[in-house]
């Protein structure tokens, strides 16, 4: 019987730099994903990584990676035509049949667009899917821009807010996501909204906060969680909070959940 946790070889088609340490890496695989699943990314003798799916298509998916350790300094030696091992998918994902005929508003910071990132491509090819998409997307400087060329086609498909922390961008405006919150005609959707949040935890935090004082609900919030994962299917307790498996019950939870994760 096949080992269902066992990682398959997988060659990597393209390597993209969105930035000097966030790259994004093209894999062939006939896997199929949620939007929001992560999978785990392997290399033999190095160790192992979960990673967000930031992108699907036929035959192939893409992880948009930040180098910051052992496994992943290892994942950015590799180019077009190296083998990089997968396993998966895990976790619950974004709850898409809620969204239907609903207006969304995504925010996100930094790289926090990686797992949010393959909902947007569906939410952009599927206009009728929504009512309206309200993005407000942050980076702390222009160096750290990632999806540039997509950052612009989405102004053309949904209500955009680019900001970076302290620099001033043509175009950009200035500030934390948290500032641009109230700027969400959030009266006009008269309760039928959704609420996506992903971003580093205290920008997650903050920006809870930030909509509850701006009135929402915190039932129609939702985020995606980061935690240190070693099995991704339960076994392990490493992802562990109180009674919660982050790798089976998330990486998406929903805000009345998320609050109490924090450590
Ligand atoms: C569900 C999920 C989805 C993820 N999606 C992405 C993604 O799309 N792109 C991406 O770049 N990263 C993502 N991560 C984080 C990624 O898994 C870690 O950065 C990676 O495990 C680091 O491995 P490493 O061996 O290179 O670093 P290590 O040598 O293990 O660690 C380097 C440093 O990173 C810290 N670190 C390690 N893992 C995590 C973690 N999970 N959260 C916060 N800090 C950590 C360590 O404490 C240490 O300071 C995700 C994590 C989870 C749980
Ligand atoms: S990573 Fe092993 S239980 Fe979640």
């Amino acid at each position: 019987m096949m080992n269902p946790v066992q990682p398959k070889p997988c060659t990597i088609l393209q390597v993209h730099r969105e930035s000097e340490h966030e790259w994004t890496f093209r894999v062939e695989t006939d896997v199929k994903v949620a939007h929001g699943q992560f999978m785990q990314l392997s290399i033999p003798k190095i160790g192992e990584c979960p990673i967000s799916v930031s992108a699907q298509g036929d035959g192939w998916l893409e992880f948009t990676i930040r180098s910051v350790g052992k496994v992943t300094n290892v994942i950015f030696e590799k180019t077009a035509g190296d083998v990089l091992f997968l396993r998966g998918p895990y976790g619950k994902g974004w709850p898409v049949e809620k969204f239907q005929g609903r207006h969304m508003v995504v925010i996100t910071g930094g790289t926090g667009l990686a797992p949010v990132r393959s909902l947007l491509h569906y939410f952009a090819g599927n206009p009728e899917y929504t009512k309206s998409v309200h993005l407000i997307s942050g980076f702390k400087n222009e160096e750290g821009i990632v999806f540039a060329p997509e950052l612009e086609a989405w102004k053309d498909s949904f209500r955009t807010i680019y900001a970076l922390d302290n620099d001033a961008k043509e175009g950009w405006r200035t500030g934390m996501v948290t500032v641009f919150v109230k700027e969400i005609p959030w009266e006009s959707f008269d309760g039928n909204y959704e609420v996506l949040v992903v971003g580093p935890p205290p920008m997650m935090k903050f920006t809870g906060l930030e909509l509850l004082k701006n009135g929402v609900d915190p039932e129609k919030i939702w985020m995606s969680f980061e935690r240190k994962m070693s099995c991704a299917v339960g076994k392990c307790g490493h992802c562990r909070i109180d009674e919660t498996y982050v790798c089976l019950d998330g990486p998406v939870f929903p805000y009345t959940v998320a609050r109490n994760l924090t450590d």
